[in-house]
């Protein structure tokens, strides 16, 4: 072994701002755009390297799992694991930079749904990868492939395989109170497939819908690919204001919403709110997405009901995604589709949609519901992250030493930090990023012309109260 390789794999020194997987795997990542580890050169094992260098073998497995899920590695089971052979080193040279932001406010904003190509601290929108059960899943998958036979490797079924279908439906039944049959549930490829499955299949270009302000940029980004306008409707303690989206666009098509905790500010949909939307909806013929993005993960308290659960005049669709659950790359989500409605969208989804998503995931994730890892996963996991949340708030406090508070908020997988001034936001989360934390600016999600200012980041990949203490120190420095 060459003595730069050896560096590599040096001792690693416990560090307040990176934890050590997070230098193991920086360290690789160096040693391969420098060339000194190659494409092909075969890694020491995960159980050989925790030995060396003194740390718990699953510091190693992260920092490799990280590094595969990034393509720098390939595990190749038995045989061990390699630099991908497949590796473009010209491409490394060029760290990747998020594209120049927009002018306009609240529209299609590409600096917020820019992804940087690795995973970086605080990015919003990851579920805890270092606590993915993947034996489970490896079980799973090798049992499938074991068992495949020639008819599951057809098409798919157009709308989903029923296994997946009738065990989603169970699942809402029990943890979310929406009452429907697997027929309703349409699988889909996550969000965006969800939300542009329901404008291909009910609503008309040039029509409206209601957005919540702040909001997901991306809603509004897939409204306008369909000919549609969305029109911000403020949000407020209690969530979406729905009288303001009278006065805005009574006459709205549709109203997309995040009940369980508003995105991106995590307030919960009033139950007063729930049913006047209820009620503007069913008055105007309009229709309501409900994006349940992460609903499940409620600290106080049982995640609320659906605002599906409470739709009595078939006005409200509900969509799910397996991106917070499980975890994003899976694209698997579903849209519960009211009874009157189940026939057009099998006919449009027929043409539209089918087989979009591989038979294999489907069926490994059937399984996964109906042996019970889901559940557990899903206790686990709101464990996982009221701990992960308490340390994290707790260390950012004390880097801030008062100056600013974390806002409270009853669940979801981010916080909500507050600061003095408009859009004083977005200099210094540009500023973060380029010191590799991902942090966004709120502002960027708003439409409004006086937006809100504060720091949107998350905690559940956050393993380091350090990290975060940090993180507080540089912002306090910064106000
Ligand atoms: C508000 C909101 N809705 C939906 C999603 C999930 O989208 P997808 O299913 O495409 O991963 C996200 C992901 O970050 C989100 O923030």
């Amino acid at each position: 072994m060459t003595q730069p390789f050896l560096d590599t794999f040096a001792p690693l020194a416990e560090r307040p701002d990176t934890p050590l997987y997070r230098q193991l795997y920086e360290r690789v990542q160096a040693a391969i755009a420098a060339g000194t580890l190659s494409p092909g050169d075969r890694m020491p094992s995960a159980r050989a390297l925790a030995k060396e260098l003194g740390v718990a073998r699953g510091t190693i497995e992260l920092a490799y799992s990280l590094l595969t899920s990034e393509g720098y590695l390939l595990a190749r089971g038995q045989a061990g694991t390699v630099v991908n052979p497949q590796l473009q080193l010209q491409a490394l040279a060029t760290p990747s930079a998020p594209p120049p932001s927009d002018a306009r406010p609240g529209d299609e904003t590409p600096d917020v749904l820019w992804r940087p190509s690795q995973l970086l601290p605080f990015q919003m929108g990851v579920s805890a990868l270092d606590a993915f059960p993947r034996k489970i899943w490896a079980r799973l998958g090798a049992r499938y492939l074991r068992g495949m036979r020639p008819a599951d490797m057809d098409y798919p079924p157009p709308h989903g395989l029923p296994s997946l279908r009738s065990a989603i439906a169970s699942y809402l039944q029990v943890s979310r109170g929406i009452d429907c049959g697997a027929h309703q549930v349409f699988i889909t490829s996550g969000w965006r497939s969800s939300l542009a499955f329901v404008a291909h299949a009910l609503l008309s270009p040039g029509g409206r819908a209601w957005v919540e302000d702040p909001g997901y940029p991306l809603t509004r980004q897939i409204l306008r690919q369909f000919g549609l306008e969305p029109v911000p409707v403020r949000v407020d303690a209690q969530g979406i204001d729905v009288q303001h989206g009278i006065a805005q666009a009574g006459d709205a098509q549709l109203a997309v919403v995040t009940p369980a905790h508003q995105s991106p500010l995590s307030m919960a949909l009033s139950l007063p709110r729930r049913q006047a939307l209820l009620d503007w909806a069913a008055t105007h013929d309009a229709w309501v997405v409900e994006d349940d993005y992460d609903g499940e993960y409620r600290y106080a308290s049982r995640p609320l009901p659906a605002l599906a659960s409470l739709d009595r005049h078939g006005r409200v669709f509900y969509a799910g995604t397996f991106s917070k659950v499980l975890f994003p790359s899976i694209r698997l989500g579903y849209l519960v589709v009211p009874q009157a409605q189940v026939a057009t969208f099998e006919r449009v989804g027929r043409a539209l949609f089918a087989a979009a998503t591989p038979t294999m995931t489907q069926a490994i994730v059937a399984d996964f519901i109906a042996e019970g890892h889901f559940a557990r996963h899903i206790q686990r996991m709101r464990r996982l992250y009221g701990e992960r949340r308490a340390e994290t708030i707790a260390a950012l406090e004390r880097g801030l030493e008062g100056r600013l508070r974390v806002e409270p908020s009853p669940g979801g997988m981010h916080l909500v930090l507050r600061l003095p001034g408009e859009r004083s936001d977005r200099p210094l989360a540009d500023r973060l990023l380029a010191d590799g934390i991902a942090v966004q600016a709120l502002s960027r999600w708003s439409a409004s012309a006086q937006p809100d200012s504060a720091l949107l980041l998350s905690f559940t990949n956050c393993t380091s109260p350090a990290q975060a203490q940090r993180l507080g120190e540089l912002i306090r420095q910064a106000l």
